[in-house]
């Protein structure tokens, strides 16, 4: 009787974004006293608790004209933010909802990250801040889920974000056999990596954003994922920073890469934190703030290199935003700050808006679309 009840709130909550907002979201925090990360563990359990339930409402969020080619496979455009499931303990019951998933930052030895809180929730914007530190379960863990996963019949994509990790700065060699050694690993299960050297609260990383590391970084994934598509997880620019960003996704395309995800987390200092005694010198935001870098990232690297493979995120939270992101010429959408606010009914919100824009302009595939787009950029580029 109780589960049932429950079942029914969760089913609810899936579907709902104002039910989310308004009961869902409120009594995860209440039952986790504040604190988003608890609730956040909280929502993956529940996710497996009734991975039944969602199975069941997975029709409602498959929108076949949306479908697009991600490495060969046809799904949906959408997907999870890497961190939203950091050790793929979800992964059956997000690939039923989403179209492809970018579970990790996968690393290779556990860390605990830094120490709590180190995530700020700001209700008033919908936007989170976070200092995490890439905590992660290891790679010897996400092997078991994701072979679960694969052993499960878990078919959405998986492109696996990864990082090997300098002990400090200038010690890359350490970098690129962690590097090496994931790719090994997790081979059999993934569909695509996203190299992130652009967290923005692992100092050590700063010195691997440099084009000779994107290069050799790029090759040295080319070379391990032969047919496997091969992205970057860029961070935000600002336009002053642009020739630099774009000299960086170059020197990724020219080693072997397909392409980026864009944009990461945008670093803020801690008096621009909206937390009382926050612990850390800054940390990472996203969310509503991040659309305008989003918007920048994909059209210049769709104007820049138009025949790259492009993944937007950075708050994309409703259809109209979803539709500017493939409007600038994004391939698929990502997301994580959005669903924790509105939840998964966002993901057949979007699509349908997504799907009469397209009507509105005579298309009746979202592929299509993308092709003039593409085609467009093309003739732009050679006409200088
Ligand atoms: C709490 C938190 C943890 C994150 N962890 C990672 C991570 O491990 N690796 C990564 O590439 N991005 C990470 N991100 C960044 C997201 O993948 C995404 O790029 C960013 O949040 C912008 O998208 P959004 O506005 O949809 O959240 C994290 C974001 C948040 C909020």
């Amino acid at each position: 009787m109780i589960k049932e009840l429950e079942r029914r709130v969760f089913r609810r909550s899936l579907e709902d974004t104002r039910f989310f907002r308004r009961f869902a979201r409120r009594t995860a925090y209440l039952l986790a006293r504040g604190d988003p990360e608890a609730v956040h563990e909280l929502a993956l359990r529940e996710l497996n608790r009734f991975e039944d339930v969602v199975a069941e409402v997975a029709p409602k969020f498959d929108f076949p004209d949306l479908h697009v080619g991600i490495n060969g496979r046809s799904v949906m455009p959408f997907g999870t933010a890497a961190g939203l499931d950091k050790n793929g303990d979800a992964l059956c019951p997000l690939s039923h909802l989403f179209g492809f998933l970018e579970p990790g930052t996968v690393v290779v030895q556990r860390r605990e990250g830094n120490e709590r809180p180190r995530v700020a929730v700001d209700d008033a914007n919908g936007e989170i801040y976070n200092a995490q530190g890439f905590p992660n379960k290891g790679l010897y863990n996400f092997l078991r889920n994701a072979a679960s996963y694969r052993e499960r019949g878990g078919e959405a994509p998986l492109l696996i974000s990864i990082c090997g990790i300098p002990p400090e700065i200038g010690r890359f060699e350490m970098a690129y056999r962690e590097l090496e050694e994931l790719l090994d690993r997790l081979c059999p299960y993934a569909d695509g990596f996203v190299w992130n050297p652009f967290s923005p609260n692992t100092v050590a990383l700063t010195a691997l954003r440099t084009p000779e590391e994107f290069r050799r970084s790029a090759d040295t994934i080319a070379e391990k994922a032969e047919g496997k598509l091969k992205l970057v997880k860029m961070g935000p620019y600002d336009r002053d920073g642009r020739q630099q960003w774009l000299d960086l996704v170059d020197a990724w395309i020219e080693g072997g890469g397909d392409g980026i995800v864009a944009v990461n987390t945008y670093m803020v200092p801690r008096e621009k934190i909206p937390a009382r005694n926050w612990g850390y010198p800054s940390a990472g935001r996203s969310g509503p703030f991040l659309k305008e870098y989003r918007q920048l990232a994909v059209r210049d690297c769709r104007g820049a290199f138009p025949d790259s493979f492009i993944i937007a995120t950075g708050g994309i939270d409703s259809g109209e935003e979803a539709w500017h992101a493939l409007q600038a010429g994004a391939d698929a959408l990502e997301g994580y700050t959005p669903y924790t606010f509105h939840g998964f009914g966002l993901l057949p919100e979007m699509a349908s808006f997504v799907q009469s824009s397209l009507r509105a302009l005579g298309y009746a595939a979202l592929s299509q679309f993308q092709n003039d787009i593409r085609r467009n950029a093309m003739s732009c580029a050679y006409t200088g």
